[in-house]
């Protein structure tokens, strides 16, 4: 008996050593210690031998001798599997230098290319206009005089000659109405700027789309078709939109336009201060005075304005948590725009 084992010992080890996955140390332990396995088979010569005990004990040894060292086999084959888990895995990598040198567009390029052609295919020009205005075309044209409160909310840097940068598209506005009269349909992005201690969701330098639509028997009813309209097909889904009274000198009524936060989906997050809804576009019917400051006749023609935020509605859009990652010039969040 003592011989026997010995010779089953050595063709365990050295099937043993040939499993080299889950599968042929299943079948192994299937053919040593299953029903009508080599052990079993051990314990039924049993009964032809005289020292049953010696040899019974011979064959206990062998059948634990086997568990644990298929048992540790297992393991060993569990840690390798997980292993190489770990390494397929693609990981983030912070130090990692990026190797693909090309260039890419800016997010912000690319939602503001998509939303022209949006405007571009219902009939609007895209115009383009400076970043350095004059005090006139960006505060005064647009029905606020010198002194106004709602200046406050629109701080900016001052050039030594008295021009500024330009707080929003509106600074347009006028340009745009003396370029090509009544009736026109136009879009106009720039970037803006303001003096604003920055967080999540204030910069100091962003993006509006400004959107000026002039004709006879323009309503608000146009203009809700028109922001609805844009944002279902920039969002590529129905969102939820509300209008509130908002007051801006140059439009009048005025109106906030605001869409259903799409980062938290409306529970509440830092991009939307919490309330599940992010300001994205103030709008509302061009005031008397800024259409005749322009040349138009008021008498004939009324029109809806909108400043759209561009770089919130590719908050939105991208998903970027942090208004600041635009104008970080980080790479590696840039990036990661390249496929779109
Ligand atoms: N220019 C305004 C701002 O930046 C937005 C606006 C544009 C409001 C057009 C009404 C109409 O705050």
């Amino acid at each position: 008996m003592k011989e026997k084992i010995e010779e089953l010992k050595e063709r365990f080890k050295s099937a043993l050593a040939l499993a080299n996955d889950e599968q042929s140390l299943d079948e192994l332990r299937v053919s040593f210690l299953g029903k009508k396995g080599v052990v079993a088979e051990l314990m039924k010569g049993l009964r032809d031998v005289e020292d049953k005990k010696t040899a019974g004990q011979l064959i206990n040894n062998f059948k634990t001798e086997v568990e644990n060292s298929i048992s540790d086999c297992e393991k060993m084959l569990e840690k390798a599997r997980i292993d190489a888990q770990i390494r397929g895995a693609k990981k983030y990598n912070p130090t990692l230098k990026t190797e693909d040198r090309s260039g890419s567009y800016h997010p912000i390029t690319l939602a503001t290319r998509e939303v022209e052609a949006i405007f571009e295919s219902m009939g609007f020009t895209i115009e383009d206009y400076y970043e350095v205005v004059d005090d006139y075309k960006c505060f005064e044209a647009l029905n606020i005089p010198k002194h106004h409160p709602a200046r406050d909310m629109q701080d900016t840097y001052y050039l030594d000659n008295g021009q500024l940068l330009k707080t929003h598209t509106s600074a347009a506005q006028n340009a745009v109405m003396r370029k090509y009269g009544a009736p026109l349909r136009a879009i106009f992005p720039g970037r803006c700027f303001r003096n604003e201690s920055t967080d999540a969701c204030h910069e100091n330098t962003f993006f509006q789309m400004e959107g000026m639509m002039i004709d006879e028997n323009i309503s608000i009813s146009n203009l809700i078709y028109f922001m609805k309209t844009m944002l279902s097909l920039v969002f590529e889904r129905d969102i939820k939109v509300r209008l509130r009274p908002g007051f801006f000198p140059f439009v009048e009524p005025g109106f906030e336009l605001d869409i259903n936060c799409l980062i938290c989906g409306g529970e509440g997050c830092p991009s939307c201060k919490n309330s599940g809804w992010l300001e994205l576009c103030p709008c509302g019917m061009i005031h008397p005075n800024v259409l005749r400051e322009g040349g138009i006749d008021t008498e004939k023609y009324t029109g809806f304005a909108f400043g759209l935020g561009l770089t919130r509605l590719a908050m939105m859009k991208y998903g970027v948590k942090d208004i600041r990652t635009f104008n970080s010039g980080n790479l590696k969040s840039l990036s990661q725009f390249k496929s779109l």
